[in-house]
C-alpha cells in the first residue's frame, strides 16, 4: 500500500490522538476520587498482568501541561481524553459534583485550548465508580439516569468549551469482556448478563445524547464502537454462517439498534438458541428502541484488526467466536495488521448503514521497541501500521466514505487494562519509573505527515 499524502484528506478533517483517564491519570484517590471498578478490578489477585495498577500510570494528573506541550511540539490538533466518572460523583449517586474533580478538567481544557488543540471528550472510558457497581452497574437500569446525571453535569461545566463529546467507549467490550467473560472489570462471567448490559449501555447513550444537546450550544455527539469486519475462513455454507454469527455478535448487535433497525433477528434467535437471550423480551421496553437510535452527529469506530472466522463443526455453525488468522504482520498484542479491512468496514458503515459521518477515534498498534543509545525509539512497524491505515483511509473517502477524522491511539505508553503496562501502543514512549516521555519515530513522522 502507497504511503499516504495529507491532500487525499478534505479541508477540515480532523487529525488528533486520543488517551483515556483510567489509563493516563494516576492520581487515583487523589482530591476525593471514589473508587472506579478499574481500581477494585487491578486489586484482586490475578486479574492485571504482573500486579499492575493504574495508582500512578503515567502521572499525567500531575503533568497535563508537559503532556499538552509535547502535543503541541507533534502539531497535534485535537485531543480525545475521557473523564473519570468518580472524581466527578465519587460514588455515582451524589447530586452535587465534586468541584475539585470538575477543576481538573477545566484547567485541561483550558490548557488545551490556550494550546490551539480541540478537546474532544469521551464521557465513559470505562472506569465506573465502584459503589454504582454495587447496585448492579451496567446490569441495573437505574444506571440510565446515573448516567444522565453526570452527563449533565459535565455538559453544563465544559459546554461552553467542549464542542465534540462521545458517550460511551466501546460497548462490546464493556459488556462482553467486563460481564460476559470476565476479562475486564467488573469481572462477571455470563453472557445471559452482558446482553443485558448491552442494552443499558446502549440507552444510557441514547438518553444522554438529547442532555448534551440541551446543554451545549452547537455540539457534536456520538458513540464510539469498537468493530471488527470478519469473513469466512472458506466458503462452506458453515463457515460463512458462523462468520454472520460473529458478525452479528461483534458488530451488528450495537449497529444495528443504533441505526434504527433494532437488534439483529437472526441472532435473537442464534442467543435464544443457546439460552443466552430467554428473557430478552422483558429488558426491552416500550420507547428503548427509540431511545437508542436518537439521531447524533458522528460514529466514532475503533478500529484495530480484523477476524476470519472458521466453525469448528461441519453440519452447524457452532462455535462463531474462534478466529484464525492468516499468516500477516502481527502486533505484540498478536493482533493480524491488516489495513484492507479498514477500508472495508468504512465503506459499509457509509453504504449500508447511510453513516453520515464516521470518525476513527482509535486505530494504533502495540510494539515494544525501547530507545536506542541516543535515545531513539526507531519504531518502524508502528509507522508502517499508520502508514498503511492512513492510506486504507484516503482510498475509503476516495470511494465516497464519510470519514471526517482520525485519532491515532496513543498519545503515551499507559496502563493497557488486562495487559497492565506490557503493551505499548504510545506514539510516545513513557519510562514508568522515571515519568520521561520520548516521541518514537511514528510520532515524528505523524507530525511531518500531518503538517
Ligand atoms: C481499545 C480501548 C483503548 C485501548 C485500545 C488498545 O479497546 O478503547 O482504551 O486499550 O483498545
Amino acid at each position: 500500500m502507497s504511503i499516504p499524502n495529507i491532500s487525499q484528506f478534505p479541508a477540515g478533517f480532523t487529525w488528533g490522538v486520543a488517551t483515556s483517564s483510567f489509563q493516563i491519570e494516576g492520581a487515583t484517590f487523589v482530591d476525593g476520587r471514589g473508587e472506579s471498578i478499574w481500581d477494585r478490578f487491578c486489586a484482586t489477585e490475578g486479574k492485571v498482568k504482573n500486579g499492575d495498577h493504574g495508582e500512578i500510570a503515567c502521572d499525567h494528573y500531575n503533568r497535563f501541561e508537559e503532556d499538552i506541550a509535547l502535543m503541541k511540539s507533534l502539531g497535534v490538533q485535537s485531543y480525545r481524553f475521557s473523564i473519570a466518572w468518580p472524581r466527578i460523583l465519587p460514588t455515582g449517586t451524589e447530586q452535587e459534583p465534586l468541584e475539585a474533580g470538575l477543576a481538573f478538567y477545566d484547567r485541561l481544557v483550558d490548557a488545551l485550548l490556550a494550546a490551539g488543540i480541540e478537546p474532544w471528550v469521551t464521557l465513559y472510558h470505562w472506569d465506573l465508580p465502584q459503589t454504582l457497581q454495587d447496585e448492579g452497574g451496567w446490569l441495573n437500569r437505574r444506571i440510565v439516569e446515573r448516567f444522565t446525571h453526570y452527563t449533565e453535569i459535565l455538559a453544563k461545566r465544559l459546554g461552553d468549551r467542549v464542542k465534540n463529546w462521545i458517550t460511551i467507549n466501546e460497548p462490546w467490550v464493556v459488556c462482553h469482556l467486563g460481564y460476559g467473560v470476565g476479562e475486564h472489570a467488573p469481572g462477571l462471567k455470563s453472557i445471559q448478563q452482558s446482553l443485558l448490559a448491552a442494552h443499558h449501555v446502549l440507552l444510557a447513550h441514547g438518553a444522554s445524547v438529547p442532555v448534551i444537546r440541551k446543554h451545549v450550544k452547537d455540539a457534536k455527539v456520538g458513540i464510539t464502537l469498537n468493530l471488527c469486519p470478519s469473513e469466512p475462513a472458506s466458503q462452506s455454507p458453515w463457515d460463512i454462517t458462523a462468520n454472520r454469527l460473529f458478525d452479528g455478535f461483534f458488530n451488528r448487535w450495537y449497529l444495528d439498534p443504533i441505526f434504527g433497525r433494532g437488534y439483529p433477528t437472526d441472532m435473537i434467535e442464534e442467543y435464544q438458541r443457546r439460552g443466552d437471550l430467554c428473557d430478552h423480551i422483558n429488558w426491552v421496553e416500550e420507547g428503548d428502541l427509540e431511545t437508542i437510535s436518537v439521531e447524533t452527529d458522528f460514529l466514532g469506530i475503533n478500529y484495530y484488526s480484523r477476524a476470519v472466522i472458521r466453525s469448528d463443526k461441519v453440519s452447524e455453525a457452532e462455535n462463531w467466536e474462534r478466529t484464525v488468522f492468516d499468516d500477516g504482520a502481527r502486533t505484540a498484542f498478536n493482533w493480524e495488521v491488516h489495513a484492507p479491512s479498514l477500508e472495508r468496514l468504512l465503506l459499509r458503515l457509509t453504504h449500508d448503514y447511510g453513516a453520515k459521518e464516521i470518525v476513527v477515534t482509535e486505530n494504533g498498534a502495540s510494539y515494544p521497541t525501547t530507545p536506542d543509545e541516543n535515545g531513539v525509539v526507531a519504531d518502524v512497524e508502528r509507522q508502517a501500521y499508520f502508514e498503511q491505515h492512513i492510506s486504507a483511509c484516503a482510498s475509503a473517502i476516495e470511494q465516497g466514505a464519510t470519514l471526517t477524522g482520525y485519532f491515532a491511539w496513543s498519545l503515551l505508553d499507559n496502563f493497557e487494562w488486562a495487559e497492565g503496562y506490557e503493551q505499548r501502543f504510545g506514539l510516545v514512549w513513557v519510562d514508568f519509573e522515571t515519568q520521561e516521555r520520548i516521541p518514537k519515530q511514528s510520532a515524528l513522522w505523524l507530525r511531518d505527515f500531518w503538517g
